[in-house]
C-alpha cells in the first residue's frame, strides 16, 4: 500500500512564487506517488487572524484555486477543508494534555513566531493566546487524523513535526499503540527571495509575485526589482548573483540562461532588456496556470463541488481515527 502525505497551508491569501516552488510545486509531483491530503487549514489561519474571519473565507476558495491551477487533481488527491472536520478540534483537546506549556514555548517555531509578534505588537504577553500557543498541538491532530505518515514541509516546520511525533509517542505509550509517528518529508524545494532581495518572499513583506498577477502588475513588479547597485550604465559589468532579476531568470527561463549570466558579466546586456525577456518569460510560464485558474474563478461551483468531495472522504478517515482514540482513551461511551 502506498504511504499517506498529509500537509497543509493556511488560506491567507492567495499563492506567491515562493509558496510554488517552496513547497505547492512539489505537491502536484507527490499526488503521483502517495495517498494525499491537501488540507486547507482555515482553523490554524484563525489563531492569527480570529479577528478577520473574512479573509479567511475568502482565501478558503482562493487557494483551492491556485492548487487546481497548477495541477492539484481531485482525482488523485484529496484537498479539504480544516473546520469541516471537527474531528480534528476534538483530538486537539484529547493531545492537549500531553503537552506541557514549558514544551511548547520551547519549540523554536513557536519561540520565532512570539518573537517576531512581539516585534510587531510590543513585549506585551497578553497579545499571545492559548490558541496561538497551541497551534503545535492543532497540527499534530490534522496529520494524525489522517494517519500522516509523510510530511512535506519546509525547515522551518520542523520542530512541530516534532512536537507532534513526541504526541504521538506519549499518545501510544500510556493509552496502547493506536496512531501513527509521521516523518517530516523534506524534499529538494528552495525557499524563494523577495523582488527587493529578501531572504523571503512573503505576502506580508510586499515583495511577492503571485501566479494570478497579471501582466501589468508582474511588468511593474520586475521592472522595479533590485539589480547590482553597482551597475549603473548599461554596459557596465555586474554580478547577476547580486540581481533579482537574474535570480527569477533562473526559475522560469529554461531557453538562454547561459546568455543572459555571461552578457551580463560582460556588460553587452542592459538591465531593461534584460527585465522585459525576463517578463515575458514570467508570463509564459504564468500563463497556463493562469488559464486555468480563469477558468476555475468563472465556475465557483465546480471548486465548492471539488472542496466538498474531498471534504467528505476526509471526514470518512478522520471518523475511523477517532473511533480508535476514544476507545483507547475509554470513552467509546455506548458505541
Ligand atoms: N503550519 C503549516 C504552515 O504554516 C500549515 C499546516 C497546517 C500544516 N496543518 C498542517 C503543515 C499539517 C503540515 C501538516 O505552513
Amino acid at each position: 500500500m502506498e504511504k499517506t502525505i498529509l500537509t497543509g497551508i493556511r488560506p491567507t491569501g492567495r499563492l506567491h512564487l515562493g509558496h510554488f516552488f517552496g513547497a505547492t510545486k512539489n505537491w502536484v509531483e507527490l499526488q503521483d506517488k502517495y495517498q494525499s491530503f491537501f488540507e486547507i487549514a482555515d482553523v490554524q489561519a484563525l489563531t492569527d487572524n480570529f479577528d478577520n474571519p473574512t479573509k479567511v473565507r475568502e482565501n478558503v476558495r482562493e487557494i483551492a484555486i491556485d492548487l487546481l491551477s497548477i495541477g492539484i487533481d481531485p482525482n488523485k488527491s484529496i484537498m479539504f477543508i480544516q473546520s469541516m472536520i471537527p474531528e480534528i478540534a476534538e483530538l486537539t483537546i484529547f493531545y492537549s494534555n500531553l503537552v506541557t506549556m514549558a514544551r511548547l514555548y520551547r519549540n523554536p517555531t513557536i519561540k520565532t513566531e512570539i518573537a517576531q509578534k512581539k516585534a510587531i505588537f510590543g513585549n506585551h504577553g497578553e497579545s499571545v493566546t492559548y490558541g496561538f500557543v497551541g497551534y503545535p498541538v492543532s497540527q499534530a491532530a490534522d496529520i494524525t487524523a489522517f494517519n500522516g505518515e509523510l510530511v512535506p514541509v519546509g525547515e522551518d516546520q520542523l520542530p512541530l513535526i516534532e512536537q507532534c511525533r513526541e504526541i504521538v509517542r506519549k499518545f501510544n505509550s500510556i493509552y496502547g499503540d493506536t496512531l501513527k509517528e509521521p516523518e517530516p518529508y523534506l524534499s529538494k524545494t528552495t525557499r524563494i527571495k523577495g523582488l527587493d532581495g529578501n531572504d523571503k518572499m512573503g505576502k506580508s513583506l510586499g515583495n511577492a509575485i503571485y501566479l494570478r498577477d497579471s501582466e501589468e502588475i508582474i511588468t511593474k513588479k520586475i521592472m522595479n526589482a533590485v539589480t547590482d547597485s553597482n551597475k549603473i550604465k548599461k554596459n557596465d559589468p555586474a554580478n547577476p548573483d547580486k540581481c533579482m532579476v537574474y535570480y527569477y531568470h533562473q526559475l522560469v527561463n529554461h531557453t538562454n540562461l547561459d546568455v543572459v549570466c555571461s552578457e551580463c558579466r560582460k556588460g553587452s546586456r542592459g538591465c531593461v532588456q534584460c527585465k522585459k525577456e525576463l517578463i515575458a518569460h514570467m508570463m509564459n510560464f504564468l500563463k497556463p496556470i493562469q488559464e486555468k485558474a480563469h477558468y476555475y474563478e468563472n465556475h465557483p461551483e465546480v471548486v465548492d463541488a471539488i472542496l466538498l468531495d474531498g471534504t467528505k472522504k476526509a471526514q470518512k478517515v478522520a471518523k475511523e481515527t477517532m473511533k480508535k482514540v476514544k476507545k483507547a482513551i475509554k470513552i467509546d461511551y455506548y458505541s
